[in-house]
């Protein structure tokens, strides 16, 4: 009997934040990482929320709360998704969690049995398929094609559809390709899903990224479709919408009361409650006129960062990338840079355990932080299964505009750089993302 159980074993992880002692133990070198993989906005909560939440705690609003969260933050979330899904959202249906994260695995512990099949995007945020293999159910990814930039449609979820199937996960905007859904598609899908699924087949729609869309597009979710308020569970938080992603504040929207109070009972078994302060903070960003203008300014510097990045990225030679349309990431194709660096070949004449632990575009992520000091996240990161044909990396331009262009000039002067490659591979350090 080993010490840790089978179970525990099969969980993954989120590599960006992993990448982090890498990250410090280069800068205790004394050189500059330019940070490109992080994934939360690099502004300061806006001044009216910090007031709040400051003002809590010298109310000593300090103490246990509600476990299903705060009542004035679950009528303020109602409201806001009644007014902006057009749907009839009760308080008494909304759960506040420690950020929008913790939702999907206590979803798939909720409602799958082990072999229940959990359908999600891949490239996708990597906690959907970190879980399924955790509780046991059996992961089927929708592979989404830069051919079709990036999306999914009613028909690539009708081929994977079994009566085993259990959650659909939907997150858009999306992390890490920032493609967005259109109306139309999200009809597409709603309409598979209303002709093939019964009704304890779960939509679990991740939206936290709901606020930050460029262009002046509005967004759009699956809720507001005919029938699926009854299937869908919406989340969402103050993470991206308000640069607030140490306050730990997500909520969830639940299909029935029911559920909803087994998730409340979940919260007082794994957190008793979600810190008061954080909770009215969070209410108020919800309440107050501030906030409008606070979002625009920050979506307005992504997009003119997104610009910048978009250039910069389409001008070297061996990469293409497409322009998201939300979120705060690129995903560049850089097949063409792993070809001309020779990355494919020392890829392949690595041992198959080695293989396994990287991939053409781990080994470009690696060599772009050992040697020129750029964090960037690999394809990997985003949904292992069958992500080895792939070769793209997730750069976030959450980070400042010198820091972007010159994360720019070094990932060029890099992707010609095939000597340096050769002798970064030659030396068989760091090929990997070591743990
Ligand atoms: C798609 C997606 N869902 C959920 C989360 C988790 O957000 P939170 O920090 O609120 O837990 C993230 C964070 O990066 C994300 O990208």
């Amino acid at each position: 009997m080993g010490l840790y159980s089978k179970k525990s074993e099969r969980i993954d992880t989120e590599n960006a934040f992993k990448i982090g002692p890498q990250i410090r133990s280069i800068e205790e070198q004394g050189k500059k990482v330019i940070k490109c993989n992080l994934g939360e906005p690099d502004f300061p909560v806006p001044g009216f929320i910090k007031e709040e939440v400051k003002r809590q705690l010298d109310l000593d609003n300090t103490h246990y709360c509600d476990p299903q969260g705060i009542p004035s933050l679950r009528k303020a979330i109602a409201k806001q998704l009644s007014e902006t899904r057009r749907i009839q959202a009760t308080p008494d249906r909304i759960v506040v969690f420690p950020g929008a994260k913790p939702p999907i695995g206590l979803c798939q512990q909720t409602y799958c049995d082990p072999g229940d099949e959990v359908i999600y995007p891949s490239p996708g945020f990597p906690i959907y398929e970190s879980f399924i293999k955790y509780v046991d159910a059996r992961p089927f990814p929708i592979h989404l094609r830069e051919e079709k930039n990036f999306t999914l449609s009613g028909e690539d979820i009708q081929s994977l559809l079994t009566k085993k199937t259990k959650i659909i996960f939907l997150n858009f905007p999306s992390n890490p390709t920032g493609g967005v859904a259109s109306p139309e598609q999200l009809q597409d899908i709603s309409e598979v899903i209303r002709r093939r699924c019964t009704e304890d087949v779960r939509i679990f729609s991740d939206e936290v990224y709901e606020n930050i869309l460029f262009d002046g597009a509005k967004h759009h979710s699956i809720i507001s479709c005919p029938g699926m308020e009854k299937v869908t569970i919406l989340v969402s938080g103050a993470s991206k919408s308000f640069s607030w992603t140490g306050g730990r504040i997500g909520w969830a929207l639940f299909p029935t009361l029911e559920e909803a109070e087994v998730f409340r009972n979940l919260n007082i078994n794994y957190f008793s409650c979600i810190p008061p302060y954080n909770q009215e903070g969070a209410r108020l960003a919800l309440e107050s006129p501030l906030s409008q203008n606070a979002i625009r300014s920050m979506v307005n510097t992504f997009q003119e960062r997104r610009g910048i990045v978009i250039d910069g990225l389409n001008r070297i030679k061996g990469i293409r990338c497409q322009k998201p349309k939300g979120a705060f990431y690129v995903f560049p194709n850089i097949s063409e840079v792993c070809e001309n660096l020779g990355i494919m070949e020392a890829f392949q004449s690595l041992p198959p355990d080695l293989q396994k632990k990287t991939s053409p575009s781990t080994l470009f992520q690696m060599f772009l932080l050992f040697e020129y000091q750029v964090a960037t996240m690999d394809r990997k990161s985003f949904g292992r299964i069958g992500a080895e044909s792939f070769h793209y990396l997730r750069l976030s331009f959450a980070t400042d505009t010198d820091s972007l262009k010159e994360g720019l000039r070094r990932l060029s002067i890099a992707s010609q750089d095939k000597k340096g490659f050769g002798q970064f591979f030659k030396k068989r350090e760091h090929l990997y993302l070591e743990y």
